[in-house]
C-alpha cells in the first residue's frame, strides 16, 4: 500500500541506472530552479492529535511533470514518511486519486500546476484519513459488493457453449461505463454522498449498478431494478453534476443514473417487494449452507 516510487528502477542494475542518469544531470545543473511550494495533509493517527498542512520546496526541474511524480520525489528525498497510494501511474489502477488544489483527480494524470502560490494536496474529502493521503476505502467496496458487480445467469450454459454472446448493439450499451477503475473521485465530490455515505450509494457504485443492468447477457435485471429501487440507495442522486465534471476517465456517472431511475420508473411493478423477499431467503439458505459444514465440525471437535 505504500509506495517509494524509484525503487524498481535502481533495481534495474546499477551500471544502467548510472548511464541514464548522466545527461539528465547535467541539464539540471545548468536550468535555472524551477521552485515550486506544496502544501501536505499530514496525519498519523497513531502520533498526532489533530492533522496539519506541512510545506515542502521542489525544484520543478528535478521532477517528473505530474503530480504523482512530485509526492514520489518528496518522499524518496525529502520527507520518507509522506504516505500515499499509488501503484500504475498511468490512470489505470485508480489507486492515487487525491483532491489537488481543490480538485478531485489522479496524481498520475495531473501536471504539477506552477504557480507562485502553494499547490494543496488534501485526501479525497469527506472520508476517514488512515494516513496523510490515504482514505479508508472500506465503505466504498462494501457498497461495491452490494450492487453484486458480477454477471448473474438463470439459464444454464448448452453442452459445449463457452461464451454468452452479445450483439454489438447490446455490446454498445456498456460504453461509458466499463471503462470505470473504481478511483472515487466522483462520489467523494458528491455533496448527497457527503452527507449520507452509509446509505446513498453514490455515482461510482450506481454507474456499476447500471453497467449490469443495461448488460444483455445478464438475467437477474428485475432484481437489480428491485434492489435499486430505493430512496437512500439511489434518489439521494439531485443531478448536481459534481461527479461528472471530475471523472479524471471523461465518464458521465449522472447519465447513468438518470437512465437508470427512468429504468426504474418504467418498469416498477409492484411485486418488486415479493421479488426482494425471494432474494433475500436465497441468500439466507446460501448463507446458512455455508456456515452448516463449519458448525458441524465444531460440534464433532467438541
Ligand atoms: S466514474 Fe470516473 S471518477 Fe467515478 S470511480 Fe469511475 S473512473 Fe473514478
Ligand atoms: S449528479 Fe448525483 S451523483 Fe453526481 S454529484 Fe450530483 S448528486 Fe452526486
Ligand atoms: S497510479 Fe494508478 S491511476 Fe494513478
Amino acid at each position: 500500500m505504500l509506495t517509494r516510487g524509484a525503487r524498481p528502477l535502481a533495481a534495474l542494475g546499477g551500471q544502467v541506472v548510472a548511464q541514464a542518469a548522466r545527461p539528465f544531470a547535467t541539464a539540471v545543473a545548468t536550468k535555472t530552479p524551477r521552485l515550486q511550494k506544496f502544501k501536505i495533509f499530514r496525519y498519523d493517527p497513531e502520533t498526532d492529535k489533530r492533522p496539519k498542512m506541512q510545506e515542502y520546496t521542489l525544484d520543478l526541474n528535478t521532477c517528473g511533470p505530474m503530480m504523482l511524480d512530485a509526492v514520489v520525489k518528496i518522499k524518496d528525498d525529502v520527507d520518507p514518511s509522506l504516505t500515499f497510494r499509488r501503484s500504475c501511474r498511468e490512470g489505470i489502477c485508480g489507486s492515487c486519486a487525491m483532491n489537488i488544489n481543490g480538485k478531485n483527480g489522479l496524481a498520475c494524470l495531473t501536471a504539477i500546476p506552477q504557480g507562485p502560490s502553494p499547490i494543496e494536496v488534501q485526501p479525497l474529502p469527506h472520508m476517514y484519513v488512515l494516513k496523510d493521503l490515504v482514505p479508508d476505502m472500506t465503505n466504498f467496496y462494501n457498497q461495491y459488493k452490494s450492487i453484486e458487480p458480477w454477471l448473474k445467469r438463470k439459464t444454464p450454459k448448452a453442452p459445449g457453449q463457452k461464451e454468452y454472446l452479445q450483439s454489438k448493439e447490446d455490446r454498445a450499451k456498456l460504453d461509458g461505463m466499463y471503462e470505470c477503475i473504481l478511483c472515487a473521485c466522483c462520489s467523494t465530490s458528491c455533496p448527497s454522498y457527503w452527507w449520507n455515505p452509509d446509505y446513498y450509494l453514490g455515482p461510482a457504485v450506481l454507474m456499476q449498478a447500471y453497467r449490469w443492468i443495461a448488460d444483455s447477457r445478464d438475467e437477474y435485471t428485475t432484481e437489480r431494478l428491485a434492489a435499486i429501487n430505493d430512496t437512500m440507495k439511489l434518489y439521494r442522486c439531485h443531478g448536481i453534476m459534481n461527479c461528472t465534471v471530475c471523472c479524471p476517465k471523461g465518464l458521465n456517472p449522472a447519465e447513468a443514473i438518470k437512465k437508470m431511475k427512468a429504468e426504474v420508473e418504467a418498469n416498477y411493478n409492484t411485486d418488486w417487494s415479493k421479488v426482494l423477499m425471494k432474494e433475500a431467503e436465497k441468500k439466507t439458505a446460501k448463507a446458512m449452507a455455508k456456515s452448516a459444514p463449519a458448525a458441524a465440525t465444531q460440534t464433532a471437535a467438541a
